[in-house]
Formats: C-alpha cells, sequence, structure tokens
C-alpha cells in the first residue's frame, strides 16, 4: 500500500516537472562587442549567439527580439546615417528623442538607440551601430576626454502563452517594433558579455595652452612690428 502511493506521487512528480520543462523556452544569449576605428566616428559591432533555443524553436515561439543601447551625452546616432543603414536591411535601428548633432557633450542629453533583430534568427546575428563622439569641453589638464560605452540590453517579448525559463527578468517598456508608435513591455533578458567594458579617447582643446600661445604670438608680431620700422628708419630715402 505504501510503495503504491509512494509510486503515484513519484508519477505525480514526473508528470509534473514534465510540464513545467515544455512550458518554459531557455535562452542562453552570448554577446561579443568590438568598436572599430579611432577618433571621433566608431563602429561598434555585436555578435550574438545562443545556444538556446535553436532557430527553428525561436521561429515557433513567436518571441521578438530587439537591443537597446543607452547613447550617453558623450556621443550620438546620427538619424540620417541610420536611415540609408535601414535601407534593404533586416535589422532596423531607430533612435527616441531629439538628437542634435551640433552641440559638444556638456550641452547634450542622453538618447536611446532601439535595434530590432531578424524573428527568422537566433542563433547567430551580426549587427553594429555607427556612434560620433562629441566635442568636450576644454580642460586643464589632459589632452583626452573619456567616454565610457554601456553595455547593450538585451529585450525579448514573447506572446503570452510562453514563458522564458528561469528568474523573471524586469520589465522595460520600449517601442513594439520599428514602425510603431506603441510601447510594449519587454523584458530585460541576462546574457553572457563576452568582452570587456569600453572606454574611449577623444582629444580635446588643451585650455592650459591657450594664455601662452596668444602672448607668445603677440609678442612675435611685435618684434617683426620693430624689426621692420627698425629697417624703415634705418635705410636712407
Ligand atoms: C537590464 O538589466 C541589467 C542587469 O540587471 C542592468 O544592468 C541594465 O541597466 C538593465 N537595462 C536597462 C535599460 O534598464
Amino acid at each position: 500500500m505504501r510503495g503504491r502511493e509512494y509510486l503515484t506521487s513519484l508519477l505525480f512528480l514526473l508528470v509534473f516537472s514534465q510540464i513545467k520543462c515544455e512550458n518554459c523556452m531557455k535562452l542562453d544569449i552570448s554577446i561579443t562587442q568590438k568598436v572599430e576605428n579611432e577618433g571621433f566616428h566608431r563602429d561598434v559591432r555585436w555578435l550574438l549567439e545562443t545556444t538556446n533555443p535553436n532557430n527553428t524553436d525561436w521561429i515557433q515561439s513567436g518571441c521578438k527580439l530587439a537591443v537597446h543601447i543607452n547613447v550617453n551625452a558623450g556621443m550620438f546616432v546620427s538619424k540620417d546615417q541610420l536611415a540609408e543603414l535601414n535601407r534593404n536591411s533586416t535589422i532596423l535601428i531607430r533612435v527616441d528623442g531629439n538628437v542634435n548633432i551640433e552641440t559638444a557633450a556638456h550641452d547634450s542629453t542622453a538618447h536611446i538607440a532601439y535595434i530590432y533583430l531578424p524573428q527568422d534568427e537566433i542563433e547567430r546575428i551580426m549587427f553594429s551601430l555607427p556612434i560620433h563622439l562629441r566635442y568636450q569641453r576644454a580642460q586643464i589638464t589632459g589632452k583626452y576626454g573619456k567616454v565610457y560605452l554601456d553595455k547593450p540590453t538585451v529585450l525579448v517579448r514573447c506572446p503570452a502563452d510562453i514563458n522564458l525559463c528561469g528568474k523573471r527578468r524586469p520589465i522595460l517598456e520600449a517601442p513594439c517594433s520599428f514602425a510603431s508608435v506603441n510601447k510594449c513591455q519587454w523584458r530585460n533578458t541576462t546574457y553572457q558579455a563576452l568582452f570587456q567594458d569600453v572606454e574611449m579617447f577623444v582629444p580635446i582643446g588643451d585650455l592650459d595652452d591657450y594664455p601662452l600661445v596668444s602672448i607668445v604670438s603677440l609678442l612675435l608680431g611685435c618684434a617683426g612690428c620693430i624689426y621692420v620700422l627698425s629697417i624703415l628708419s634705418t635705410t636712407p630715402i
């Protein structure tokens, strides 16, 4: 009698865990990041890879994947350039908010770039974002300013009947799709970052040099004047 009860509960547990397993989708994402070029114009490139799920399961799930990039005040993304990139591409990038491409870092505000990844692929996706570093206020010390590049945030949105395995991730409001005016609830999903945090350096004007440079050029100008005048006055007419 006891044995049978034990067996029943074991069977129950087995069935139950099976159901639970079927109901959640495992999402194992890793990302590599590389910043290309030097100076004010950079290209940030990413490679997103998954071991789970595969493309077939992903397409079947109906889930969507997007990447949220915080473009801080030290840099900007050009909307004209994005329009050019989005043409003929399955990866679509949008920027929300006003982007002033003229202002220096200390007069600028951050904006967000959303990169919408193709829905029929997840095993291996490459995407990139051209960023432009802003001019920085001249400082007393140092010839280079630093701009930090925040880690990308991976956003996932699934149909109501699909549960992602693991701890429930925080919800983030973001545009539903590239062209949508509506906001949807996305999950901020964890991934394995196969890269270090990045700092980019921009050349800045050195305030220290300024008075010296103007005094020297003034003195040289005076000296030139005196020299010319002295030649003129000693030359017999
Ligand atoms: C997403 O979650 C990570 C880890 O918890 C956090 O560092 C990051 O700031 C979040 N992203 C956004 C846009 O809130």
